[in-house]
């Protein structure tokens, strides 16, 4: 069982969850800052103007990764934070703040790997249509383009996209998370393209404005299909689940990867979607369709399929009592074997786990440590199966744990604790968590710790 010597030993968190500042040196606001205003909108009232006020405090946090081991650092750059009104006036100082984040780390021999947007879309630009005006490709690939021509000399790894089908999904039809909307889903679909379109425009912008070699990927959500038992039956027809077209929303896994991957939408779906697909132009899906360095896939959840009597996919219901998050997700961590054997099989793209964790009740003890039993054992078996993954042949580059630290989480606010080291949100103390602890060993042995 064999990590790659130059395996990415990762943490990731992104801007809106944990900088704060939300109205510091400049910086405008964003769909989110706005939707925390909604009453009702989150739980608790919550917001992220403090969250872990990472942005006063990165140095200590830099220093928390240092003290990890990590080699590899997941960060978002808030867009409205670099240019207040998403496109026009750049915001040198919160130019600045990413520079000497990546300075910092760079010195502490942590690899960053950027992603452009994690969802904090510029109120200004939401207020012109947001991912429904035509222009809003063009105006994702400007904004990826500054801050590739400042930060390229000291970033290689770029992520255009976190989790399309979230934003889209939730943002723009289900309505729970920012910009909150309830789109018919024409519209959904159609700012899922222009998405989509985005990340193309930027993957193209990165590489022509790089000053150094660079490697551009996309961060997917998917939940996986885990087969109910080894047999090629139950394995096909995981497969077929995993790909399957979704009535009625867009969640399809195809849906985003079919485009970036192989230039086109799923046919199942278009079928499916034939009333509200969108229009594709004329050099859309070759935009769309960019060579990628990585897929990053961001894997919490999965399903257990078996074959039914026609080879049909046939959801298997849980065990009562089966170990859930606090989030109430299933633990299943072969979730990072069949995820990346599967996907890789159609996508067969070097690829990342760019997030993966558990939320759990975690406090401070009285002994001032922090016990987190359940997130240990969870990694650990997950990095199991993905090591096991990567001895199929899957060209696993990364692991990304979600999330460096609690954070904001979005629509649950600070209810859930995802962190290797916990915050304590009345006084921002850190206390790293028994995880911190003994991902710090995994990366010492570069994996060879893990159960088998
Ligand atoms: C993912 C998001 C990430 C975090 C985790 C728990 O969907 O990308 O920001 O909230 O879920």
């Amino acid at each position: 069982m064999a990590f790659r010597n130059d395996f990415a030993w990762g943490a990731a968190t992104a801007a809106y969850q944990i900088e704060g500042a939300h109205e510091a040196d400049g910086k405008g606001p964003s769909v989110w800052d706005m939707f925390c205003r909604r009453p009702g909108a989150v739980r608790n009232g919550d917001t992220g103007n403090v969250a872990c006020d990472h942005y006063g405090r990165w140095q200590d946090d830099v220093a928390l990764m240092r003290e990890m081991g990590l080699n590899a650092y997941r960060l978002s750059i808030s867009w409205p934070r670099v240019l207040p009104e998403g496109r026009g006036t750049v915001n040198e100082r919160g130019l600045a703040f990413y520079e000497r984040l990546i300075d910092a780390l760079r010195d502490a021999n942590i690899e960053p790997m950027v992603t452009l947007f994690h969802w904090d879309y510029p109120y200004a630009l939401y207020r012109r249509g947001g991912w429904l005006n035509p222009d809003s490709p063009r105006w994702f690939a400007d904004y990826a383009r500054l801050v590739v021509e400042r930060l390229s000399d000291r970033v290689r790894d770029w992520v255009t996209l976190n989790e399309p089908q979230v934003f889209i999904g939730d943002g723009h039809h289900g309505g729970k998370h920012a910009p909150g909307l309830r789109l018919p889903l024409d519209e959904v679909l159609l700012a899922g393209h222009n998405a989509l379109l985005g990340h193309g425009l930027a993957a193209q912008a990165i590489r022509a404005a790089a000053r150094s070699p660079v490697n551009v990927g996309i961060a997917m959500a998917v939940s996986v299909k885990i087969p109910a038992s080894d047999s090629a039956a139950d394995v096909s027809a995981a497969r077929q689940a995993l790909f399957a077209a979704q009535p009625g929303g867009c969640w399809c896994n195809g849906w985003w990867l079919d485009p970036v991957a192989h230039g086109r939408y799923p046919e199942e779906s278009l079928r499916l979607h034939e009333a509200t697909a969108p229009r594709v132009a004329p050099g859309d899906m070759e935009t769309i369709a960019q060579p990628l360095d990585f897929v990053g896939y961001n894997i919490y959840t999965a399903e257990h399929i078996r074959a039914g009597a026609d080879g049909q996919p046939v959801s298997v219901p849980r065990a009562p009592g089966h170990p859930h998050s606090l989030f109430n997700w299933p633990i299943d961590p072969e979730n990072l074997y069949w995820g990346p054997k599967l996907l890789y099989e159609t996508y067969p793209v070097p690829l990342h786990i760019t997030e993966n964790g558990m939320s759990n009740i975690d406090w401070v003890s009285v002994d001032g440590a922090c016990h987190d039993p359940q997130r240990i054992d969870m990694t650990a078996r997950s990095l199991a199966a993905l090591s096991r993954a990567a001895d199929d042949g899957v060209d696993v580059r990364g692991y990304y744990h979600w999330s460096l630290m609690d954070n904001f989480e979005w629509a649950e606010g600070y209810h859930q604790r995802f962190g290797l080291v916990h915050v304590d949100y009345a006084t921002l103390k850190r206390t790293p968590k028994d995880s911190a602890k003994w991902y710090r060993q995994v990366i010492a042995t570069n994996g060879a710790n893990l159960p088998r």
